[in-house]
């Protein structure tokens, strides 16, 4: 029986098919090896099959049957030589999907292969693709695809917009998993290989997840995530060796602290022999790290990855680090220098299992970011990129924001670090550099809400998200209108509008937050509605630099932090000068007068209040589209959405106002066109 609502099942409704296959021919299917994860693929084709077809299929170990699941080598003679030779060239993680004489064979070298082979079967048989004809071959470009969770074990998220943890409860590790079971599906079926699953914040109690007080129960979820594919990581405290290892110290080149730590991954891998590693936020917004013992990130790093390589462990080391506690009234510091001043120095003196975690800008998940200079910048150490699924800049799921297009931007970002062409989405797939590991990470959008991620379509950031780093070749107007084939029923009209309202949606959400790359201008600390001097750290300064002369950060070598120097050219040079830096980035390099003229032909001012207006209409146009599928969408889903675009209007209307008045008082320059400005 199946009672979960449809916005639960997110993108793998399974909706009950017209055409249906019979069961007479399709009944049996071979599904050869009995690992956990072959037992997920019967268990998920069952599910599939019986709301698609109201049919129960039988498993066999018949390669007769009609459809077929196996490793190459165990499928004898079925393959012709084409697809035999195809499968040969695959990666691990490849599968192809074969027609040969009325069968359909489901084939790769590896039982995650299959998996991700099944997944990819069921979504085009629910978007009425012909069994018959299914000829695919397929694999990821990155090889490292995580998502990392900011759960707390007491049951709250950390930038979570969706409710509480699926993860923990009171202080506890929820005893019913079944829902981490289904969260472990979804990614699976967008390709999702790897999961830490707490946040990079390692509190108190948090830090006894490496030990026996926490580690039977991490097993299980371990061993739900196994059977999908996905390798579990955890978060951890930098100076558990003091926190809860009774040392003195967590000096990294300290002997006994390595021994430590060596004895605590040891007894990790008795409970969880495929455990990924460890995630570790150093040094950084408080948390402990290095830099206490006047060591490097690399010492750090370094010390942890030699506990972990005998089993082919990984730690995954973020390079969020900067001074929070900086005086924005000094120049000499730059927060968006920060990354690349730590790090690029050390490029060549990390391990092979570190890899560095890299948020995609310089700053933090603004809507409006130049592309991390870091990124690429080392050629001798493994990196990752990292982007927020979460919406923590961008709306918190109220408001809409399809990030597709914007992780598209930071991959096709050119960094001309081996000239041109050396784009993100190379970098990180390791065709510039030869790293041995590398990939995509992203904070997750979800919590336990009935939909999982707050707004029913903030859905598509995680499908798109997983779907992206998989094909990064992959357009957002596709991902958004293969979603909505998914998630919604078929509908021309439907797909039109919602696929419309995605792809519009950042451009809006930019349109009345802030302008030209300046980025915060956010309530500090909440991150949500407009506080246009709200400065987080201290009573000292703006993120933006107004005055009544004009706006934005000089990042500038010739007079301002030097930013611009960390980019290679021509991008140093184009982000250098004003007549070359793109308009909406702006005010991010450059502070610039408010009459000064854009390449739009439009000055800085009437800019700001010519996108608050239209960001505003905008929203309203949202709503009326949205209105239009009152009768054809799910009432819940229908109901949800309305709610939160008229909580968006609200704060579109607030950000509208604020800023257009805050900068006509600083600026004194009247809107052209003479609209009321509060
Ligand atoms: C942001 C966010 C924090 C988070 C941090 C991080 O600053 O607001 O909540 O801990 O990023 O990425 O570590």
């Amino acid at each position: 029986m199946n009672t979960q609502s449809n916005m639960y099942k997110m993108w793998l409704q399974y909706r009950e098919m017209p055409n249906k296959i019979n069961k007479e021919t399709y009944g049996e299917i071979a599904v050869i090896g009995n690992s956990p994860i072959q037992e997920s693929i019967k268990e998920e084709l069952t599910r599939a099959f019986e709301q698609m077809y109201q049919w129960t299929p039988v498993f066999t170990e018949n390669l007769n049957a009609q459809i077929v699941i196996a490793i190459n080598d165990k499928l004898n003679d079925l393959l012709s030589k084409n697809h035999k030779d195809q499968v040969e060239h695959l990666l691990d993680e490849g599968y192809i999907i074969a027609s040969e004489n009325n069968q359909v064979i489901i084939t790769g070298k590896s039982s995650v292969a299959l998996l991700y082979g099944v997944f990819h079967f069921l979504k085009d048989l629910q978007i009425g693709k012909d069994i018959h004809t299914l000829n695919i071959t397929n694999q990821p470009k990155n090889s490292l695809r995580m998502i990392n969770q900011w759960d707390n074990l007491d049951g709250t998220i950390e930038r979570g917009y969706s409710g509480n943890s699926i993860f923990y409860e009171n202080g506890k590790i929820v005893k019913d998993k079944s829902r981490i079971k289904d969260y472990a599906r979804y990614l699976a079926s967008v390709g999702i290989n790897a999961i830490a699953i707490n946040n990079v914040n390692v509190w108190e109690e948090e830090t006894f997840f490496i030990t026996k007080k926490y580690l039977p129960e991490i097993k299980e979820i371990a061993q739900i995530f196994t059977s999908y594919g996905l390798k579990t990581y955890i978060s951890i405290n930098f100076a558990s060796p003091i926190a809860i290892g009774g040392l003195h110290t967590a000096d990294p080149m300290d002997e006994q602290v390595k021994e430590w730590w060596k004895k605590c991954v040891k007894e990790i891998y008795d409970y969880i022999p495929n455990f990924g590693g460890f995630l570790v936020k150093a040094d950084s917004e408080h948390r402990p790290g290095p830099f206490t013992y006047n060591r490097d990130h690399k010492d750090g790093a370094n010390m942890l990855a030699e506990a972990l390589a005998p089993f082919g462990g990984k730690v995954i080391w973020r390079c969020f680090v900067y001074n929070c506690v900086q005086d924005w009234r000094d120049r000499s510091t730059d927060r968006a220098r920060a990354a690349y001043d730590h790090f690029k120095p050390l490029d060549g003196l990390f391990h092979e299992n570190v890899i560095l975690q890299i948020k995609n800008g310089p700053m933090d998940f603004q809507v409006r970011e130049p592309v991390s200079p870091l990124l690429g910048a080392m050629h001798q150490t493994n990196q990752m990129v990292e982007f927020q699924i979460a919406q923590e800049y961008t709306g918190q799921q109220i408001d809409l924001c399809y990030l597709i297009p914007q992780w598209k931007d930071v991959l096709s970002f050119d960094t001309y670090v081996k000239g041109e062409g050396s784009t993100i989405e190379k970098i990180v797939a390791g065709q510039i550099h030869p790293y041995r590991y590398s990939g995509i990470a992203a904070v997750s959008n979800i919590g336990n809400d009935e939909n999982w991620t707050g707004n029913t379509l903030a859905q598509a950031n995680l499908y798109g998200y997983g779907r992206l780093i998989w094909d990064p070749s992959l357009e957002a107007e596709e991902i958004a209108c293969e979603w909505i084939a998914l998630t919604f029923d078929s509908s021309k009209e439907i797909k039109n509008t919602v696929s419309s309202m995605l792809m519009d949606s950042l451009s809006i959400y930019e349109n009345y937050t802030a302008p030209l790359g300046v980025g915060w201008m956010v309530t500090p600390h909440y991150h949500y509605g407009p506080n246009i001097d709200g400065y987080e750290y201290s009573r000292w300064g703006t993120y933006h630099f107004a005055d009544r002369n004009g706006i934005g950060v000089d990042r500038t070598q010739a007079t301002g932090t030097s930013y611009t120097s960390q980019y290679n050219e021509p991008n140093a040079s184009i982000y250098e000068q004003l007549d070359t830096c793109p308009d909406e980035l702006i005010l991010f390099f450059h502070h610039v007068p408010y009459d000064y003229v854009l390449h739009s032909g439009k000055t800085i001012i009437q800019h700001i209040y010519d996108t608050h207006f239209l960001g505003y209409k905008q929203v309203e146009q949202l709503i009326k589209k949205w209105a239009m599928l009152e009768n054809v969408i799910d009432v819940d889903t229908f109901r949800n959405v309305e709610e939160r675009l008229q909580l968006q209007r609200a704060n579109a209307k607030e950000w509208r106002d604020q800023i257009n008045t805050y900068f006509y008082r600083k600026s004194g320059i009247p809107d052209q066109q003479k609209r009321t400005i509060y």
